[in-house]
């Protein structure tokens, strides 16, 4: 794969095609931070308005920290996994307290939070703070199955290292938020687990897995 051009019209595509979501407004680490937890178990959709009534309620990270807890639970009903929630709302208040309320631009800082895996914490550092890590969730994992051809179980937590070794050398180091958002934008539009839209995808002359054919066998997912 030729990295540098794969980077080029892979971003290029993303800037003219994004959606317009409302934490792709600004850089607010708060704000990323609580639309990448909406969306680690819940679709786009679902989450948008979920995601307006919330940062409203709850604007900041003092505000958050503040809150009552059942008050955060009542905006979160219908989401469901409300140890998310819980988790979220513990975290913040370390936040406030540890960290005067910035949240940690340090990837050993960010991941000691409860709730803050790797991909949280990759999807804080890279869309937030513009740092070159990697954040690999299904979708990611998807994408980079076929345009890598890689046919390892996805399912193993070992192959997840893998793909986030391959993220890491892909990523680019000019935008990194761009990039990685990029990679999700082009798994939920484009790269789909059932008929990819492989005739408008701006990386089909990258990709190993549309080359011969295999798009749709990829990823690998073994039942246990
Ligand atoms: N899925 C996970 N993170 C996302 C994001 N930042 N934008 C759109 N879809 C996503």
């Amino acid at each position: 794969i030729d990295i540098l051009t794969f980077r080029r019209d892979l971003v290029e595509w993303y800037k003219n095609n994004k959606r317009d979501l409302p934490w792709r407004q600004d850089q607010d680490p708060y704000k990323v931070w609580v639309s990448e937890v909406m969306l680690q178990q819940t679709k786009v959709d679902t989450v948008i308005p979920y995601f307006n009534r919330f940062i409203n309620k709850f604007p900041t990270i003092e505000a958050l920290a503040e809150a009552d807890e059942q008050e955060v639970l009542k905006e979160w009903e219908g989401l469901g996994y409300y140890s998310r929630a819980r988790n979220l709302q513990h975290a913040v208040r370390e936040v406030a307290t540890t960290y005067k309320g910035q949240v940690p631009n340090d990837p050993d800082e960010l991941g000691a939070l409860k709730g803050v895996g790797p991909y949280t914490k990759g999807a804080i550092l890279s869309i937030a703070y513009n740092q070159p890590e990697p954040a690999v969730d299904g979708n990611v994992m998807r994408v980079l199955s076929r345009v890598l051809k890689i046919e390892d179980d996805i399912t193993q937590q070992r192959t997840k290292k893998q793909f986030e070794a391959c993220a890491r050398k892909l990523i680019d180091p000019q935008d990194p938020s761009s990039f990685n958002q990029a990679v999700m934008e082009l798994g939920a539009l484009i790269c789909t687990p059932k008929s990819p839209t492989c005739l408008l995808c701006p990386v089909q002359a990258h990709c190993q897995a549309f080359a011969v054919g295999v798009e749709e066998e990829l990823p690998i997912k073994k039942k246990a």
